[in-house]
């Protein structure tokens, strides 16, 4: 059964899309069979992997009008696109009883296709946002280590404390990734080490470095490893992609043997 997981952070631009995309084609190429889920109105996911217009987005499933249908983009890698018109689901939808669940009942009947679910978030809190919370199992934040980096986290941590005791107990902080470091600049380390200090061990070891392929390969439609495959971008996001692996084995262990690791 697929385990499911987000890509947060209310902040614009930190890199929340780059990791979706370059995390599920990177599990995909360790063999994991994927299905990505752009829940961002503007559909950057979408149109950066160059997917044409679907019948049906996550749009017309949230309203009710029909079931999910992943279109595959290469080989163990699937995609349920967005569009602009996401953006009005949440006055649409304002009055709609457990509105929060919409998107856990529509990924149910497909969690058994896939051993992940990846799900980008637009830049906000809100319906959309919320439903992703409520469907995943471990929720990722990327953080770019510029200034600035940690504000507005109490907000976040607030929103996944209140999503797990109202909404979904399974709920998890899976990870933090630091995104678009370069150790050269003081700064970014400065902010990693803040980070880690408010995070913990929560902050994965791989750290995503700045680097110019990641920008690049959207405007090509591709990901990092179709793009440039020998790219640091790319070295990156193998490593993460390793370690959320070694992580979600770990979680998956009894409590008991989990110590013993410790
Ligand atoms: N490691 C990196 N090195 C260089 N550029 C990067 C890196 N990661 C992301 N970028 C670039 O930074 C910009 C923002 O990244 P991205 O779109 O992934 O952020 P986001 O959090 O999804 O943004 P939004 O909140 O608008 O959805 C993009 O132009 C992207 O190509
Ligand atoms: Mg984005």
């Amino acid at each position: 059964m697929a385990r499911i997981f987000s890509l947060l952070n209310h902040k614009g631009g930190v890199g929340k899309t780059t990791s979706a995309i370059n995390i599920a084609a990177g599990l995909a190429r360790l063999g994991k069979r994927v299905l990505l889920v752009d829940l961002d109105p503007q559909a950057s996911l979408t149109i950066s992997l160059g997917v044409p217009r679907q019948p049906v987005t996550v749009y017309e499933a949230f309203r009710g009008e029909a079931e999910f249908m992943p279109f595959t983009v290469k080989d163990n890698l699937d995609i349920i696109t967005s569009r602009i018109e996401l953006s009005g689901v949440e006055s649409e939808l304002i009055n709609e009883a457990g509105r929060e669940y919409i998107l856990a009942e529509l990924l149910d009947p497909l969690r058994d296709m896939y051993d992940f679910i990846v799900m980008d978030c637009p830049p906000s809190l809100g319906l959309l946002t919320l439903n992703a919370l409520t469907a995943s199992d471990f929720v990722y934040i990327p953080m770019q280590t510029e200034f600035l980096a940690l504000q507005g986290l109490a907000k976040i941590k607030q929103v996944i404390d209140k999503v797990r005791f109202r909404l979904n107990k399974q709920l998890e902080i899976g990870g933090v990734i630091a995104t678009m470091y370069d150790s050269r600049k003081v700064l970014n380390r400065d902010v990693v080490e803040m980070i880690k200090k408010y995070f913990g061990d929560k902050v994965f070891q791989t750290m995503i470095r700045d680097n110019v392929a990641l920008a690049e390969a959207p405007s090509q439609r591709q990901d990092i490893f179709s793009y440039s495959p020998s790219s640091i971008g790319a070295e990156d996001y193998l490593n993460l992609c390793k370690e959320i692996l070694e992580r979600m084995e770990a979680a998956a262990q009894p409590s008991s043997l989990r110590q013993q690791r410790v």
